[in-house]
């Protein structure tokens, strides 16, 4: 396993939740960190969340935006790892309720946006680095109704990732797919029902308990670290995709 220490490390989504602990994990192993968002506010509070140290900075871009995915690398320069996390709250109408302007903007940001980001970051990928995406427990469990979408989506990544693994090779391209981990995202999502949805779910499960994103950080770790892991999805979802 390679280490982590002295590696920079982007984390897309690093201002929240799951990117959040992606990002606190990679600095205790020693890592420099560049966290991604749209807002400089919560990226701000990640950078006091993570401490003083100096080895933590914040970048604002949208990944819905080419331009601003390319100043990423161009502001960046040479780094060893791309991690993104980021996503939005995915469309959960019934199909024939969709409202497509939504579905056409959760696919912007999701799946485009990792497209943008494969795209532009190879350039300033140093050798022995690697490219880490989020897909999710919705394409193996879809939501009903309403989880045609997202399914599609959180499906694609894995067929995005093998392709991509042989394509820039030998730069690795993996897929991290969690299952229901407590992120702000849920307070958006369900508001104060989530403990409710939480506590239900957590009974469910075979790890007795929905995950923090501590709890699926080590998937990110380990895809960074492994040097013969490629176009390979990493499920970590307390044994989610079996009930
Ligand atoms: N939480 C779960 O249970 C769960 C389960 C399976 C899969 N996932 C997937 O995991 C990913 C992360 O979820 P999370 O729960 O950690 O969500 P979260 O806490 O809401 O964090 C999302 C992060 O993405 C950033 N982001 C969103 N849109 C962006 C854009 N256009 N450009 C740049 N940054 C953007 C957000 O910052 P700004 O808003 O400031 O841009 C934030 O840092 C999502 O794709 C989600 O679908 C989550």
């Amino acid at each position: 396993m390679a280490s982590l220490k002295g590696k920079r490390i982007i984390v897309v989504g690093g201002s929240s939740g799951i990117g959040l602990g992606v990002a606190a994990a990679a600095l205790e192993r020693g890592a420099e960190l560049v966290i991604v968002g749209r807002s400089g506010e919560k990226l701000k509070a990640a950078e006091r969340t993570l401490g003083p140290g100096g080895r933590v900075r914040s970048l604002s871009a949208d990944m819905t935006k080419e331009a601003d995915i390319a100043r990423i690398f161009d502001e960046t320069g040479a780094f060893d790892h791309l991690v993104s996390t980021a996503g939005t709250p995915p469309p959960n109408d019934p199909i024939g309720q969709t409202d497509m302007d939504f579905v056409r903007r959760f696919v912007d940001n999701k799946l485009i946006g990792a497209v943008m980001l494969a795209k532009h970051g190879g350039r300033m990928l140093k050798a022995g680095g690697s490219m880490t995406f989020t897909s999710g427990i919705n394409k193996d469990r879809p939501p009903v109704p309403g989880g045609s979408i997202v399914s599609a989506i959180a499906g694609s990544f894995g067929y995005f990732a093998r392709a991509l693994a042989l394509e820039l090779a030998p730069t690795r391209v993996n897929i991290v797919s969690p299952g229901w981990v407590d992120t702000p995202m849920w307070d958006e999502l369900v508001g104060e029902a989530k403990s409710g949805f939480f506590a239900g779910m957590a009974a469910r499960l075979p790890a007795r308990k929905v995950a923090t994103p501590a709890d699926v950080a080590p998937a990110y770790l380990y895809l960074m670290e492994s040097e013969f892991t490629t176009g390979e999805t990493i499920r970590i979802d307390g044994g989610q995709n079996l009930i």
